[in-house]
């Protein structure tokens, strides 16, 4: 599979009745667009005359045909790209990277192809195996060797991968300053206790990306960070990706 550029239209739908009659609406719309090659419909977003100069960018595609690997996976192209953004925005910034939780590391791969990440450290962290018991929905890769798996991806020393729940396992590995800090953890107790741990470890400037923020299947979270950064007078930038972006304050 390779990236089609610089539109990108991907057959994954979320959240409809019928998954046929929606991607065949989606194609009467693409239909009635004059301009073909400048069209975005995937992860539940579509836009029609924007540039995406982030497809067009050779590096940028090529990292994430390398690190995706399904449909859906690669239907993220659009949150990869806010990722890169962050991550590219606070390369001068003195700070480590953090990711809470990378599941099979492909958004920390594709950052970590991308940017320079050789005077920092880059702290990744996960569960990699599901339990009934615990409170977020499980993932097709979860599984007792998924933690090798995703070791093997990141021969970097200064990639730090811990397994265990967040916020506990923080106090096995974590950095004192913080340039970019990424949240996925699809659970509003796990994300806000991150948040109480690892917030103040962000430098002024840093970049806080939070991946569920705007879905609303995950509105605990969008409610819990909104009062969250409220309190702190911080607001959050809701994105059409369904991110939420934060800048730390100067
Ligand atoms: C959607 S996946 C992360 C995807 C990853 N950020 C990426 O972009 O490829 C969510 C992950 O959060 C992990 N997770 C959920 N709650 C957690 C917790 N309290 N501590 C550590 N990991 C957790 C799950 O194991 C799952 O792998």
């Amino acid at each position: 599979m390779s990236l089609p550029g610089p539109s990108f239209v991907s057959g994954v739908l979320y959240g409809v009745n019928d998954a046929q009659r929606a991607g065949d609406a989606r194609q009467a719309l693409i239909e009635q667009v004059k301009v073909k090659t400048s069209i975005f419909a995937a992860d539940n977003l579509i836009t029609w005359d924007k540039t995406l100069g982030f497809i067009r960018e050779d590096a940028f595609a090529t990292a994430v045909n390398a690190h995706t690997r399904s449909g859906p996976e690669r239907a993220g192209v659009w949150r990869y790209h806010t990722l890169v953004w962050a991550a590219r925005q606070v390369a001068m910034l003195d700070g480590d990277f953090v990711e809470c939780a990378c599941y099979r590391g492909n958004t920390a791969r594709i950052v970590a192809d991308l940017v320079d990440i050789s005077n920092r450290r880059y702290f990744l962290y996960d569960l990699f195996d599901h339990d009934e018991t615990m409170p977020h929905h499980s993932m097709p890769a979860h599984s007792k060797t998924l933690y090798d798996e995703v070791r093997a991806r990141f021969p970097e020393p200064n990639v730090i991968i811990t397994q265990g729940r967040v916020p506990e396992s923080l106090a096995i590995a974590s950095p004192e300053k913080i340039a970019l800090l990424h949240i996925d953890m699809n659970n509003a107790e796990a994300e806000i206790g991150a948040l109480e741990v690892l917030w103040d470890r962000v430098v002024p400037g840093g970049v806080l990306v939070l991946d569920d923020y705007g879905w609303l299947a995950y509105h605990r979270q969008y409610s819990a960070e909104l009062d969250w950064f409220k309190a702190r007078g911080q607001f959050v930038l809701e994105l059409p990706t369904g991110q939420g972006l934060v800048v730390k304050h100067g």
